[in-house]
């Protein structure tokens, strides 16, 4: 990698060449040899030593030797997101915040002043962070508080269907990024051994015919105490039993969505349907679904090719929603 010379280089990416060169030592490097390959004053190296290891990074230091990475930073900074990641689109723009009130909110704002189809907005910690049907959501550090801004050339009717098509994405990677069995429960909340780790929020801005933009917001119980929360809810942490690499699994979930949105944009909802099906919690359980219209219950039998839940009545008619709030199982044992 060759130093950047002849133009300004900002000091985050300063930061990154520093990253990336004591990631790709074997052994110590010196600040002098740091100095030669970025162009810098080796005060100026110095200086943006310390400000990594504000943000977190583990780096030793020995006057004879150099400057040694004993380990990365845990936070979700962007640095730490892209490396490795194999998207095309979704995730080449990561801005990184310690606190911000929703990051839904951020990555809408971005929206409407035009941030490209996969920009993504991630937090540390929210302080207003919200859920569906006007919830709030807990947000302390160690999880995962992101929101990606789609662009999918969709017609509005077809949202119901992309929410249950990120959902499945979300789950998956969970799935493959931890090795826990994630199960998704409809529309797109993804549970684990019965009780809820990740919760997604998917906003949409459009006009009678076309989306302008989706902003889906993913909240991921990642390394989080949940003993205190009021409903039945899980973290990937207390399933695994240890703490999770967050970085790698926001990339996994990167490309999870990038794949699904993808295959819904192209092919649509039905080209997903058996391995959400498979995927699914909901299906085959009997089931309580609240609308604005009332609560109706029954054997939840199946999702046609618009995202809807089918529901078969204990009368024997099959209803569908498109929306609503379910929870699964007897009434002793429901679960939100
Ligand atoms: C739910 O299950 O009710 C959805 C929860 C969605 C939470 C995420 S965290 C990132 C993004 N910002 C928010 O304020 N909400 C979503």
């Amino acid at each position: 990698m060759g130093g950047p010379t002849g133009s300004v280089v900002s000091a985050e990416t300063l930061r990154d060449e520093i990253v990336n060169i004591l990631l790709e030592s074997e052994g110590p490097v010196s600040g002098e040899e740091i100095s030669r390959r970025l162009g810098v004053s080796r005060a100026a190296i110095w200086k943006h030593i310390k400000a990594l290891r504000a943000e977190g990074y583990e780096i030793q230091s020995s006057t004879k030797v150099g400057y040694t990475l004993a380990r990365l930073t845990d936070l979700l900074l962007p640095r730490e997101i892209t490396r490795g990641l194999s998207t095309r689109q979704i995730g080449r723009r990561v801005y990184h915040f310690d606190e911000t009130p929703s990051t839904n909110d951020v990555a809408k704002n971005l929206a409407r002043s035009g941030a490209p189809h996969g920009t993504v907005v991630v937090a540390e910690r929210q302080t207003g962070g919200r859920g569906r049907l006007g919830r709030a959501w807990q947000s302390p550090e160690g999880g995962i508080w992101m929101s990606i801004v789609l662009r999918p050339k969709i017609e509005p009717r077809m949202a119901a269907g992309l929410t249950l098509a990120l959902g499945y994405a979300v789950a998956r990677a969970v799935s493959l990024a931890c090795g826990l069995s994630a199960k998704l429960k409809w529309p797109n909340d993804v549970f684990i051994h019965g009780k809820k780790a990740v919760g997604v929020l998917t906003e949409i801005s459009a006009e009678m015919d076309s989306v302008n933009y989706v902003v889906a917001g993913i909240g991921i119980n990642a390394n989080v105490d949940v003993s205190g929360y009021e409903f039945t809810a899980t973290s990937l942490s207390a399933e695994l039993g240890r703490r999770i690499d967050r970085a790698a699994l926001a990339r996994a979930v990167l490309k999870e969505v990038e794949d699904a949105h993808e295959v819904f944009v192209s092919k649509g909802l039905v080209a997903m349907i058996s391995d959400i099906t498979r995927m699914s919690c909901t299906v085959g359980s009997r089931v309580e679904v609240k609308t604005p219209e009332g609560v109706r219950s029954g054997l939840a039998v199946g999702i046609d090719e618009d995202g809807a839940l089918l529901v078969k009545e204990d009368g024997g008619e099959v209803r569908r929603f498109l929306s609503g709030d379910v929870t699964i199982g007897s009434s002793q044992n429901l679960h939100q």
